[in-house]
């Protein structure tokens, strides 16, 4: 019988990876959850998505994928996922700093969805301030091929730093903003189930329509530094997860919804 493939720890991260991610504002990581653990993790989100999506069906968004946010405050089985020990860890050796979570989404492309998500960068949708190494861990829980719907990354655009939010539903709207992006080579990166991209938040990244019968179910654990701040956006624009928190601009984010990476695990058997 074949050997299941040995787990990416942050203790056996290699360090030609925290290069590559250092140097790319991107990187995969293999095996990063078991395939078990994989299997567990999207039945779990796939139920919740049964449970909670009427919330946000309809928007002109859902034709790209339909999300959740901050479903780890929902769910008692993605909890663990979110705040995974392995994850966070990993995520704080390639970021090289402390951090701490800003909010957990699950990104579920349906069948034959028909629809791309443009090429972005996340960073300018974010309220924040202090937070110069944001990243964001793109967990795929079930084999994603490019033809179900995997990330494609522009290496170095991670270095852009100056641009206003990017439209995803348009497929030149980042390129109109930064017109020399539109010659920098891509990346498309394929993964198996249990396989992570981390991404720098101002890495530009898309995501291939998916084109299979079976759901794209992608979980995205997106980590802040440790000392992030609230800065509301300079165009007025809100956002979900601080809005209903009437925080005054400049706060602290260290509530209890941003949990330190250093306290993932703690408390698991409670
Ligand atoms: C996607 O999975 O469709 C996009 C993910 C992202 O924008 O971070
Ligand atoms: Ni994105």
């Amino acid at each position: 019988m074949p050997q299941p493939a040995p787990l990416t720890t942050p203790d056996n991260l290699p360090a030609s990876l925290v290069e590559d991610y250092r140097r790319d504002g991107f990187v995969r990581v293999p095996c990063v959850l078991s395939p078990a653990e994989a299997a567990e993790f999207r039945a779990a989100t796939l139920a919740c998505d049964q449970r909670l999506r009427s919330l946000t069906a309809g928007s002109a968004a859902e034709k790209v994928f339909s999300q959740l946010l901050n479903v780890w405050r929902e769910d008692p089985v993605i909890r663990r996922l979110t705040l995974h020990p392995r994850l966070g860890g990993i995520a704080q050796k390639l970021a090289g700093v402390k951090l701490r979570l800003w909010h957990d989404h699950t990104l579920i492309k349906q069948p034959h969805n028909r629809a791309n998500t443009e090429f972005h960068q996340d960073r300018p949708y974010w309220p924040l301030l202090d937070a110069d190494h944001p990243l964001s861990a793109w967990i795929a829980l079930q084999d994603v091929p490019v033809e179900r719907g995997c990330m494609s990354f522009i290496p170095g655009s991670h270095r852009v730093t100056n641009l206003v939010s990017q439209d995803l539903m348009d497929p030149r709207d980042l390129f109109r903003k930064c017109p020399e992006l539109a010659y920098y080579p891509r990346v498309t990166v394929p993964l198996r189930a249990g396989d992570v991209t981390f991404h720098h938040a101002y890495a530009a990244h898309m995501a291939t329509s998916n084109q299979t019968d079976e759901a794209r179910v992608a979980h995205v654990v997106i980590f802040m530094d440790a000392g992030a701040r609230y800065r509301k956006r300079a165009d007025g624009a809100v956002h979900p997860v601080t809005d209903p928190l009437n925080l005054p601009d400049g706060a602290r984010l260290d509530q209890e919804l941003f949990p330190l990476v250093d306290g993932f695990g703690e408390g698991k058997k409670a």
